[in-house]
């Protein structure tokens, strides 16, 4: 039977070298004229962030803390803690630089497969815009098994993932968009596998590719045995 011990650590190790490519990379800075698409009243990123309670929220490789900042300067109000994690040591110190030291905030670097050292069953919600998308299936997948642990019962993930599933075997970065393998039916399987449940899900098209990548609210059942 395969040592769940030694495939974490794969895992991890993939999740590591993948990340590699965001180290001072320039898509931060261009990234920064897009944010609006993501907080718009139009799109359905916020149409479903509006139905997380933020209250205990998690962000999810927040990169060089666009959405982060976003969310305290506008929704501060009913956010009692808020935790960024990023794979990258780099994309921490620039958020401390850029919104930290506050009382009410965590930044910190975390392995690129779990949560940790979020402790269990403490968040009321999570998301993740714009980086789930390059992360390879298994490292998905780990991320899915901890929101189970992480969220308290009720509680609601939204995530934005890959729907690229033409090449299974193709490394992220050959893809359109740098999408990596996944698809909306993929991402449920593991989100039932998980233990947690499907609330909404739609695909949309990215660039000029339709239906590239998709967008699922999940959530923690309020009773559960796992
Ligand atoms: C395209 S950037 C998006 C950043 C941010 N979400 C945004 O929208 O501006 C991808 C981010 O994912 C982070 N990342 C990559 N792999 C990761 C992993 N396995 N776990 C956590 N963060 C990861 C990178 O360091 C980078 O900050």
């Amino acid at each position: 039977m395969a040592n769940p011990d030694l495939i974490h650590s794969t895992v991890a190790q993939v999740a590591k070298s993948e990340a590699v490519v965001w180290d001072g990379s320039k898509y931060y800075d261009d990234a920064e004229a897009w944010t609006w698409l993501f907080w718009s009243e139009e799109h359905d990123f916020f149409k479903y962030f509006r139905q997380l309670d933020i209250k205990n929220l998690l962000e999810l490789a927040c990169g060089h803390g666009r959405h982060g900042e976003y969310v305290l300067s506008h929704y501060g109000d009913r956010v009692d803690r808020l935790v960024m994690l990023d794979i990258l040591q780099s994309n921490v110190d620039f958020c401390l630089q850029r919104i930290g030291p506050r009382k009410n905030l965590e930044i910190r670097c975390n392995s690129g497969v779990g949560f940790q050292p979020v402790a269990d069953g403490s968040l009321t919600a999570i998301f993740c815009y714009d980086a789930m998308v390059h992360f390879h299936h298994e490292v998905v997948k780990s991320y899915l098994n901890d929101t189970q642990r992480v969220l308290v019962p009720g509680g609601m993930a939204l995530f934005h993932h890959s729907n690229y599933s033409l090449k299974p075997d193709s490394p992220f970065g050959a893809n359109p968009h740098a999408r990596a393998y996944m698809s909306a039916s993929l991402f449920e399987q593991y989100v039932k596998e998980a233990g947690l449940v499907v609330m909404e899900q739609k695909s949309f098209s990215w660039g000029d590719i339709p239906d590239l990548d998709c967008l699922s609210l999940i959530k923690k059942p309020a009773s559960t045995s796992k």
